[in-house]
């Protein structure tokens, strides 16, 4: 099963800002007893690396996505680390035509017709829609579903439980990314109880129940 396939069925992809490292293995632990299997670490922190590295050895069946990846450098320390896919906040050609050439999952942030077109004449068929809220939400959606009826989209950017399950049910939805339900502060305070049950809460939320 692809990497893809495996963050379909997840449905939700905690997007993390982690600044220790020392808390990524019991972030880890809760998000897996939460719920979810996948997680995506961005490389917006001296830890991200290092904390992708210790989640992948400690659980190398979670799937694990570097964010905020800007340059090749990064990208591939990432690979290195063991990272399974790669999220770009915006288009880098660069960044794609190598990810396509060394057949690696990257999901380029694309919030407009424009975005979508530089992206998929590389091939690309699933794209992150970031930011989605502030670009149009659903309603951008379903326009590229007109559109673009082939691509599809891990909307992030102001998704949270209230919405998430309104995303989930667009035809061109694979799924969600958000950093609503492992917020940096509660890692920092390793809050780890309540990361899992604002885990349980966003996997509930996925199928429209509340907790
Ligand atoms: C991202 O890095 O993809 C976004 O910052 C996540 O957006 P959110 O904080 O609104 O969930």
């Amino acid at each position: 099963m692809s990497a893809l396939d495996k963050l379909k069925i997840n449905g939700i992809i905690p997007v993390v800002v982690i600044n220790d490292a020392k808390k990524a293995e019991k972030l880890a632990k809760a998000v897996i007893a939460g719920g979810l299997n996948c997680l995506e670490i961005t490389l917006r922190t001296e830890a991200a690396i290092d904390a992708i590295r210790l989640i992948k050895d400690k659980y190398p069946n979670l799937i694990i996505g570097a964010g905020t990846v800007l340059t090749k450098a990064q990208l591939n320390t990432a690979l290195s680390a063991g990272a399974d896919f790669i999220v770009s906040p915006a288009v880098n050609e660069e960044l794609i035509e190598y990810c396509v050439q060394n057949d690696i999952d990257i999901y380029p942030g694309c919030s407009t017709p424009t975005d979508i077109a530089a992206s998929i004449k590389y091939g690309l068929k699933t794209l992150k829609f970031y930011p989605c809220e502030l670009s149009g939400g659903l309603k951008a959606l379903r326009s590229f579903a007109s559109t673009y009826p082939d691509i599809k989209f891990i909307p992030t950017g102001g998704i949270n439980a209230n919405n998430v399950a309104d995303y989930l049910l667009e035809k061109n939805v694979v799924a969600c990314g958000g950093s609503w339900l492992v917020p940096s502060n509660l890692i920092d305070e390793e809050d780890f109880s309540k990361i899992e049950e604002l885990v349980k809460a966003a996997v509930y939320a996925m199928f429209g129940f509340k907790l």
